[in-house]
């Protein structure tokens, strides 16, 4: 067994199982710039998506595994030809490939979910490792259920899909029911009775329905296993997955306890794990451990004491290290273009000149209104310019009465498609009369899901960040937008959705099914 490898493969699979949040779903560009993320943090094997399950997981895929050279490219299937040949062709041009293919295994899936007998659930193992393991050499496999599957049944399976190619053998905790001891006990099992496991890698999948993701995968990881799967912020189906800036710190942090090593630049976390907030539009909850905004804030008189005296009074890892730093004041009104595109570097963007250019006009704007501009401003700038990019419907100009007496008044004016369209709406207060008057000039029967402001910085002439997440024909969208006046960040973001929206639909159908046979 490779227990002596202290190396831990950090799998990422904020892409699919993250992706399969209800309402975090992402499009093709925002996936792409997670995936480059994910790269740059130097995640070991990137899970890009599930390609048979639509035509756009298929792309992202695709397009995924041109892009990102440095990290491997996983796609998930079930245990039927199809979908492996589907993830095997949207793999094509990766690097470093790798075909995940699963099935359960639990009496109870197998019973209710299958309705196959363990025996012909036996055969599908076979059958789907070696046709995955003729298509690509990596492969892995996952006993989906693994925490409450029969002990000896495991072990029959796991030695099944080692024998026909699999090199990862992935032990989900599906349904985020198992707890550390268990855990261990399960991983220590497999390893002291299946034949060859010491030839493959262990890795770990857990969900957090009871908290205890994290626990988990690192008592898996101290039996034996040397493959963590986890999210970005925990995202992931019901309560998520194994948050993966815990356990890489937990791992960094108590390496007199666990003596591993990860790859992770942990510098980089605070970044990618506000960028997948922002994509997806779900909030990073204040007290969460590592990227949460109270993570390395000090309230209490003797805290902020012990700290002045000692920082390790009260921290046990130095924010530096996640990439957290004093809020940065950077320039004023007077800073030059070419101190702005430093600092745009600085920060870590490559894009080109013309959105440069743009986002360099809206900083001059926005320095005109407010005093103090700091890097978050300027991320909010160019983030809220790189997500419009390719959008078709533009708001031009925006007019609202607000105020005690209703019915509240919005006078929109929006180029859609370059033709001006213009209209005068009301509502239940200004917020309402401005989603009103977008949705006569665009009609649409998306459902608002959540609507979201949060302030960039401290301060009234703070910029406002907007999320907004509409729902379509089983579709969802999140749309974004940033302003220093939050009913234009609204409407921005609700353009934005929008335009999202519109992309979804004309790229609603399904993944084409090759015809080949299920396994
Ligand atoms: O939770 C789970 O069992 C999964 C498998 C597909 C690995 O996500
Ligand atoms: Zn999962």
């Amino acid at each position: 067994m490779n227990k002596e490898n202290n190396y831990i493969k950090i799998f990422d699979t904020t892409l699919r199982d993250g992706e399969q949040s209800p309402g975090a779903s992402m499009n093709i560009e925002e996936k792409l710039k997670i995936a480059e993320a994910l790269e740059d943090l130097k995640v070991d094997i990137i899970e890009a998506g599930f390609p048979a399950a639509s035509k756009g997981d298929y792309e992202a895929v695709s397009e995924i595994s041109k892009k990102i050279k440095n990290s491997s490219i996983c796609a998930l299937s079930r245990a039927s030809k199809n979908d492996i040949q589907t993830a095997a062709d949207a793999l094509k041009n990766a690097t470093a490939p790798r075909i995940h293919t699963f099935i359960s295994t639990s009496e109870l899936h197998m019973k209710h979910k299958l309705q196959l007998n363990s025996d012909e659930v036996y055969q599908k193992v076979i059958d789907s490792v070696s046709f995955a393991r003729n298509l690509c050499e990596d492969v892995e496999w996952s006993c989906e259920d693994g925490t409450r599957t029969d002990l000896d049944f495991m072990c029959k399976t796991v030695e099944a899909a080692i024998k026909n190619g699999a090199s990862t053998i992935n032990i989900p905790d599906t349904v985020g029911y198992s707890i550390p001891d268990e855990f261990t006990n399960i991983i220590t099992h497999l390893m002291n009775n299946v034949p060859n496991i010491d030839k493959v890698t262990i890795s770990t999948h857990c969900h957090n329905d009871l908290g205890l993701a994290v626990a988990n995968s690192l008592a898996g990881v101290r039996a034996g296993a040397r493959q963590i799967e986890c999210t970005i912020n925990g995202l992931g189906e019901r309560a998520g997955n194994a948050a993966m800036e815990e356990v890489v710190m937990a791992i960094r942090t108590r390496n007199d306890m666990m003596p591993f090593q990860t790859n992770i630049q942990t510098e980089k976390l605070t970044k990618t794990s506000k960028l997948v907030s922002a994509v997806t539009g779900f909030p990073v909850q204040f007290n969460k451990a590592i990227v949460g905004k109270n993570a390395f804030a000090h309230e209490a008189g003797i805290h902020q004491d012990g700290m002045l005296k000692n920082n390790k009074t009260y921290e046990i890892m130095t924010p530096e290290s996640v990439g957290v730093s004093e809020s940065n004041l950077v320039m004023g009104k007077h800073s030059g273009r070419h101190a702005f595109k430093q600092k745009i570097i600085e920060l870590g963007y490559s894009i080109n000149d013309n959105v440069i250019e743009e986002a360099f006009e809206n900083f001059k704007n926005l320095a005109d209104k407010k005093k103090n501009i700091y890097d978050e401003d300027i991320i909010a700038i160019i983030d809220d310019q790189v997500i419009r990019v390719n959008d078709s419907i533009l708001l031009q100009d925006l007019q609202v009465i607000a105020g005690t007496k209703g019915p509240q008044k919005a006078e929109i004016s929006l180029l859609i498609d370059d033709e001006h369209k213009t209209v005068t709406s009301t509502g239940d207060g200004p917020v309402d009369a401005i989603f009103n008057g977008l949705s006569q000039l665009v009609p649409h029967k998306g459902k608002l899901l959540l609507y979201q402001v949060h302030a960039v910085t401290e301060g009234t002439d703070a910029q406002a960040e907007v999320s907004v997440r509409l729902a379509e024909d089983g579709k969802t969208v999140v749309g974004l937008g940033a302003h220093t006046d939050t009913l234009v960040a609204s409407a921005k973001a609700y353009i934005n959705a929008l335009n999202k929206l519109i992309i979804k639909r004309e790229k609603s159908a399904p993944a084409s099914m090759s015809g080949v046979t299920g396994v």
